[in-house]
């Protein structure tokens, strides 16, 4: 996952920022989920990589995420929005799963987690149906 991450590390669209983002998620189906950021030059419509990977997991019938990698030139946590969108597809048994922030330049990883990350979530779970 790690190397996949920053696979797709590389070929972020990033014109803008310059600034190469990695994710890739683990799916319960067993699958692996890539995804990098996705910049516009309408800033504001800018795709984070972590929300790309989402994206695709769950436009292939995919809800729910045992893990996910995300790599940088320097290592960096996952943006507020990409926290709540992440903690929507969490399993409902633990409602967590293992975050790995990787340092692509040094190859340092930060092992975190889903609660670390966004404590207090609010749960509206019982809205589903
Ligand atoms: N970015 C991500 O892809 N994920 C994050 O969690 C932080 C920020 C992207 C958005 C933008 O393309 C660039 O990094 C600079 O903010």
């Amino acid at each position: 996952m790690i190397s996949k991450s920053i696979d797709t590390q590389k070929i972020a669209y990033c014109p803008y920022s310059k600034f190469h983002v990695g994710a890739c998620i683990l799916g319960d189906d067993g699958q692996l989920y890539t995804g990098c950021n996705v910049e516009n030059q309408s800033y504001g419509l800018t795709i984070c990589a972590e929300r790309c990977a989402v994206m695709k997991m769950v436009s292939n019938n995919c809800h729910c995420i045992k893990g996910i990698v995300v790599s940088t030139n320097i290592g960096v946590t996952p943006c507020g929005a990409c926290r709540q969108v992440l903690q929507e597809f969490v399993d409902d048994k633990t409602n967590d799963f293992p975050v790995l922030i990787v340092n692509s330049e040094t190859n340092e990883v930060l092992e975190s987690s889903m609660k670390a990350l966004l404590p207090s979530a609010v749960d509206l779970h019982f809205l589903k149906h």
